[in-house]
């Protein structure tokens, strides 16, 4: 008896951390709290939708000699853990040109190819509500 509720336990326990793994939000809200006096409403991403499509590691890093050793275990998933608002830091890249860069970077890039993309015009993320 005592084994079996251990062990219905020990199921509940294994579902409920692979969930919280697997369940990433689907769609988040970027609003980083080093943006004091923000000039821009925050923005909307569809996280799901963008790492259906692209790997975690092409937009998450963690630098580690030269070579990008993230995981989402790491503590370091917010772009803000690492960029400073004036990027005087070991990055180099202030905090909004970080985002800026990866953004519409990628999207820029995807638009060149021809291929669906998403926006590059400043009120197209900074959506005022
Ligand atoms: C592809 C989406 C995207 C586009 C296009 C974009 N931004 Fe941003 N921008 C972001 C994201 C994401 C952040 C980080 C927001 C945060 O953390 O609060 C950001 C941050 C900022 C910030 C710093 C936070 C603040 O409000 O002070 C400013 C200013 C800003 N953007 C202005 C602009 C302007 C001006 C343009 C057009 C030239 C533009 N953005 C285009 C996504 C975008
Ligand atoms: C297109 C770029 C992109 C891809 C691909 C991507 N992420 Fe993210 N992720 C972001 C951004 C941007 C944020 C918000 C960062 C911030 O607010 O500073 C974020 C936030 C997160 C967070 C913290 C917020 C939360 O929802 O818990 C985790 C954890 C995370 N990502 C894990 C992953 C994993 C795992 C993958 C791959 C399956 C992945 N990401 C793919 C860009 C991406
Ligand atoms: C663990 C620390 C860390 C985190 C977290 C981090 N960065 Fe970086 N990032 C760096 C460092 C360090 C560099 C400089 C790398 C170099 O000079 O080779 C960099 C460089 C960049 C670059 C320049 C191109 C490249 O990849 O080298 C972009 C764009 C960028 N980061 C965007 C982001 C965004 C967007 C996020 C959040 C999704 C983020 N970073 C999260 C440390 C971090
Ligand atoms: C490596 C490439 C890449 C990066 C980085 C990237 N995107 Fe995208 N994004 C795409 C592509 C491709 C699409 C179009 C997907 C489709 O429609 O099939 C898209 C679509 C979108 C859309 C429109 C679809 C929707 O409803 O969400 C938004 C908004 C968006 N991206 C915001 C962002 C923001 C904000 C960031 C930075 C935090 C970002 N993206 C980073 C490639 C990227």
């Amino acid at each position: 008896m005592q084994s079996r509720v251990l062990f219905v336990c020990c199921l509940v326990l294994i579902v409920f951390i692979a969930g919280t793994i697997v369940a990433q939000e689907d769609r988040i809200f970027i609003e980083s709290k080093a943006f004091e006096d923000r000039q821009r409403p925050g923005v909307e991403f569809n996280h799901l939708l963008h790492y259906e499509i692209i790997d975690c590691m092409d937009c998450h890093h963690d630098y580690v000699n030269g070579e990008n050793v993230w995981d989402m275990f790491s503590g370091k998933n917010y772009c803000s853990d690492c960029h400073t608002v004036s990027g005087d830091d070991e990055t180099g890249l202030g905090l909004m040109q970080a985002f800026h860069e990866q953004c519409i970077g990628c999207h820029q890039e995807f638009h060149r190819r021809g291929q669906p993309t998403g926006y590059i015009m400043c009120g197209e993320c900074h959506v005022r509500r």
